[in-house]
């Protein structure tokens, strides 16, 4: 498949380049061998390996520097600090954030999404700022596509408050159905949130229309990114949401710290999530107040070291380029988009052109469970993840139980998509 760049926009020439060979070099784990063959890792969606550069930061944070952040006045505890405020320095300057104050680290993407969820239903029990007050007659809008982690946090909260919850359905392309936009946000809605780029059918969904239409109507915006960030070029203040989440073992980081960014004036205007250390002002028998955001989201010791390795995730992503990366995994997609469907049986659950998609594929072999599936190819040192990716309702819509997936990133290579279609093809042989 040919990728054609429209006319106006950068053309083949000067889109940068990615030396794939030079980046797997400092992806130490891609020189394994799995069952006797050289490592094929077509699983980071799930999680992205890891370059020498984050490990070394990892361990030289440990060895030279480990000590808890904004609470020791001694030379390690400032060391910390300094690295850890740093960090949120680089992830804010990484998404194009006004401010670095607008970052806050989490957990993961799940716990940023949750944050928000309860600041929902905080606000709603303690009379807080109207934007966040939820109640029977509100609706939060989802949509069909989401992961779990955007399915639950909503379902509990409207169970929490009496709203209603609604969702956007998904086309037969695998597209999110926007046809009935102004009627699914409507007054009534107070918090749309939707993912950026689905971890199960790889559409990276368009957002100026669904977000000029919930702003329209006075609701917020909240945005999964977790499959996005990772991938393309981000700019919070272009998307122009007013809250994105994503995590950081998804983009070369270490796992246990994701981000959520918000707007200055709404984190500001938030009820703290979980209570406890560092997030207050003052704390008396009787009553707290509470610190500033991020401060305020950041109860208890944060994952300090987690975030020192995002911050070099971040530098070293930086310094390849998103465009660059970006480029390379549609050309992935386009080469993958071609090769799969010489395999007999086998049907693309997704986007079928590498337009308005990232490289993450999902598919089904007729006749065989993605269960069986996923055993071959791994007896072949093939990592793709097998199920319904935390993603069931997407398995419903397409009438099927769980899909094969492959997702790639900055280390992938056409080679290896061959190897993936080569294993398919034991596959057939082993279940005819
Ligand atoms: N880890 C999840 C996935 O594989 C989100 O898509």
């Amino acid at each position: 498949m040919t990728l054609t760049i429209p006319a106006g926009m950068p053309q083949y020439e000067d889109v940068p380049r990615l030396d794939v060979a030079k980046v797997r070099a400092d992806f130490p784990i891609l020189d394994r061998e799995v069952n006797g063959r050289r490592l094929v890792y077509l699983d980071s969606a799930n999680t992205s390996q890891k370059p020498r550069q984050v490990l070394d930061a990892l361990r030289e944070h440990f060895e030279r520097h480990n000590a808890n952040v904004a609470r020791a006045i001694h030379a390690l505890g400032a060391e910390a600090t300094e690295a850890y405020e740093e960090a949120r320095t680089k992830v804010a300057a990484f998404i194009n954030a006004p401010s670095r104050d607008e970052v806050v680290f989490t957990k993961n993407s799940t716990e940023a999404i949750n944050l928000v969820a309860y600041a929902f239903s905080n606000a709603s029990a303690s009379g807080g700022d109207p934007r966040f007050q939820l109640g029977p007659g509100d609706e939060v809008v989802i949509s069909e596509m989401e992961h779990h982690s955007n399915i639950v946090p909503w379902q509990l909260l409207c169970e929490r408050t009496g709203a209603t919850l609604r969702w956007f359905g998904i086309t037969d392309q695998g597209r999110l159905d926007e046809s009935n936009l102004d009627e699914l946000v409507n007054e009534r809605t107070k918090i749309v949130s939707y993912v950026h780029m689905s971890n199960a059918l790889g559409t990276v969904n368009p957002t100026a229309r669904i977000t000029a239409r919930a702003h329209e109507v006075g609701a917020l915006v909240m945005l999964d990114c977790s499959q996005s960030v990772p991938h393309l070029p981000m700019d919070v203040q272009d998307l122009g949401v007013d809250f994105i989440a994503f995590t950081g073992h998804k983009m070369c980081g270490p796992t246990g710290i994701g981000v959520l960014w918000g707007r200055g004036e709404l984190l500001a205007a938030m009820p703290p999530f979980l209570g406890g250390g560092e997030m207050i002002e003052t704390v008396t028998m009787a009553r707290t107040t509470f610190a500033a955001p991020p401060a305020r989201f950041e109860a208890g010791t944060p994952p300090i070291a987690e975030a020192v390795g995002l911050g070099a995730a971040v530098d070293y992503l930086s310094a390849i380029g998103m465009p660059a990366i970006q480029w390379h995994e549609k050309e992935l997609a386009a080469y993958a988009l071609d090769a799969l469907p010489t395999v007999p049986g086998l049907r693309i659950i997704g986007p079928q052109v590498p337009v308005g998609r990232g490289g993450t594929i999902s598919f089904t072999l007729d006749g065989v469970h993605p269960h069986d599936v996923g055993q071959v190819l791994d007896a072949e040192g093939i990592a793709v993840r097998v199920g319904h990716h935390c993603a069931r309702p997407v398995c419903d819509r397409f009438g099927v139980p769980a899909t094969t997936r492959a997702s790639f990133y900055l280390y992938t290579t056409t080679e290896e998509i061959d190897a993936l279609v080569r294993g398919l093809e034991r596959v057939r042989k082993v279940f005819g």
